[in-house]
């Protein structure tokens, strides 16, 4: 693979020695939620308006040779600090667990190498994904395979490399012995279990309730052992379950977990290899952290403040004002403080649940206690390890006001974005320099006005982000889309014959191009030998 690198001043732009210390990221201490390391956002900051990933301010990433408008711009500290928080949360759980990262979250080859840098290992989907996994020297036998209809080649690959297997149904078994027989393989499987239980998510990213296509149902369950036990090449490893994505309540993995658990202890003596327990992933990240301190808690913070004379609240405080310090950040990080707790908890109330998600350590403490100590727990996460770790940067291509909507319209759309449109999700969205617009009318917070943002593509489905509250931009202005590292460029598409956007990996003041925009010519060669191009 092709890998470019740019400096800070390959981008041609004077920088100024803006003061948000690097020296800040100490991983150790942010996990341990040492406040005085909460004084800048990790990955994505601003100062005097403009956005910065790391030391690059993010607009000049567009005058970088080769690189355009949209583009995806992730940061490599983000997603170490994401790593972070699972080994701390890991190692103070006191259970032996393996982390695997889940391929269908983002799969650049250049995340995945940086995962297996820091020893994580990887979940699957699909036969493309294992043969990416196996190309890039991942060890068998921690790699879980995953998926509710595989086909046979794809079970073929996964037994003749000795991954773990997770069977989902009936004829997912008798599919398994088969390939088994005709290959002579000895298969390692785990069941992925049906445990019917409701995670609170929208509908279409539910996994695990009765009515689900995923897992074995209760139904099934017998039959399927039946099999495992007859089929001598069957090796019996562990049980699976994954009940949904974006789930915000530690309480429904400790269910989930719950019901694994007394299965794991019913099977023992049935299966005697029964040694894992594969909990899945699902943890949501907090996709409203960067919104505003709604009026009536910036009341609250400040009273506190001038009654306590508190001096460490106070300097978060202004971060958050300032923009160094996303809401969600600036609520973890006075939370541990001796006055913070009180403040946290008359703020709790009255933020959106979408601003404050359970973190690792909150997951692994709700479940730790009932894991037995001998079992091998494998957790499968995706978009908590990377989702906080991307923008999608784009250009404003122009604005349309009317009495009923006004619009900004961007060269980003549901091609690179399809989360909003497919499940009403909400991705923060902010202009990521200053308004040259808002600028001359020498604008003030008051001068901003509720936007759709949207993009482009000819659907009205096309949309970004609903009713937001932003200054009029200038054509050509950059505007980001924060949290788009999981699900975005993976579920991107060609719809409108649009390509498919690069993708840069920031880290310090280095910037590499880890995946090229896509071309016309990319697209048309599938067709060449099936249409005649006129001269
Ligand atoms: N394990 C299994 C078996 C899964 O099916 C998934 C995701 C994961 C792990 C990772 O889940 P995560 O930690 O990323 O939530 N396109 C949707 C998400 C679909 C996730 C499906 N399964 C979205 O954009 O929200």
């Amino acid at each position: 693979m092709v890998v470019v690198t740019y400096t800070r001043t390959e981008c041609g732009v004077d920088f100024k020695n803006h003061d948000i210390t690097l020296a800040v990221l100490n991983m150790e201490d942010i996990i341990h939620g040492h406040p005085k390391n909460f004084q800048i956002n990790l990955g994505f900051q601003y100062e005097e308006d403009y956005l910065y990933c790391e030391d690059m301010r993010v607009c000049d990433l567009l005058n970088l040779k080769d690189v355009s408008s949209p583009v995806y711009v992730y940061s490599k500290k983000q997603i170490e600090a994401n790593i972070n928080k699972y080994k701390t949360a890991m190692k103070n759980s006191g259970r032996n667990i393996q982390l695997s990262y889940s391929v269908k979250a983002n799969m650049n080859p250049s995340i995945l190498e940086l995962m297996r840098n820091h020893g994580l290992f990887l979940t699957l989907v699909s036969g493309h994904e294992l043969r990416l996994a196996l190309d890039l020297g991942q060890e068998p036998g921690k790699i879980v395979f995953n998926g509710n209809g595989k086909m046979n080649w794809e079970v073929d690959l996964a037994c003749r490399s000795g991954v773990l297997l997770n069977v989902d149904s009936i004829f997912n078994m008798r599919q398994t012995i088969d390939v088994c027989k005709a290959g002579g393989y000895v298969a390692n499987v785990l069941f992925r279990i049906n445990p019917d239980i409701n995670p609170n998510v929208h509908g279409y990213v539910s996994t695990g309730q009765e009515g689900s296509k995923f897992g074995i149902s209760a139904d099934e369950l017998e039959e399927v052992l039946e099999m495992a036990t007859t089929f001598e090449k069957i090796r019996v490893v562990g049980l699976h379950c994954h009940i949904g994505s974006t789930i915000r309540e530690p309480e429904k993995f400790k269910q989930s977990t719950r019901v694994l658990v007394d299965l794991f202890n019913k099977l023992r003596s049935r299966f005697p290899d029964l040694y894992v327990l594969n909990l899945g992933g699902g943890l949501s990240i907090p996709y409203k952290s960067q919104i505003s301190l709604p009026q009536k808690c910036k009341q609250v913070v400040q009273c506190e403040i001038d009654k306590n004379d508190d001096q460490e609240i106070a300097r978060l405080y202004d971060n958050l004002l300032t923009s160094k310090l996303t809401l969600s950040t600036f609520l973890e990080a006075i939370k541990p403080l001796p006055r913070g707790k009180e403040i946290f908890l008359k703020l709790q109330e009255q933020v959106p649940s979408e601003c404050l998600v359970p973190e690792p350590n909150d997951l692994l403490s709700s479940i730790s206690d009932i894991i037995p100590p001998e079992a091998k727990v494998i957790l499968e996460p995706g978009r908590s390890l990377v989702g906080n770790s991307a923008i999608l940067l784009s250009r404003v291509l122009g604005t349309k006001l009317s009495k009923k909507k006004n619009f900004i319209v961007i060269d980003g759309a549901m091609t690179e974005v399809i989360r909003p449109c497919l499940y009403g999700a909400y991705h923060h969205v902010e202009l990521a320099e200053p308004s040259r617009a808002a600028h001359l009318q020498n604008a003030s917070d008051q001068s901003k006005l509720v936007w759709d943002v949207v993009g482009p593509v000819c659907e009205s489905a096309d949309f970004i982000g609903k009713d937001r509250l932003l200054f009029t931009p200038h054509e050509g202005c950059s505007i980001a889309v924060f949290d788009t590292g999981a699900y975005c460029s993976s579920m991107g598409s060609n719809y409108n014959m649009r390509v498919r956007p690069a993708e840069l990996l920031v880290d310090g003041e280095k910037v590499k191009v880890i995946r090229r925009s896509e071309t016309f010519e990319d697209m048309m060669k599938l067709y060449t030998n099936y249409y005649c191009f006129s001269q």
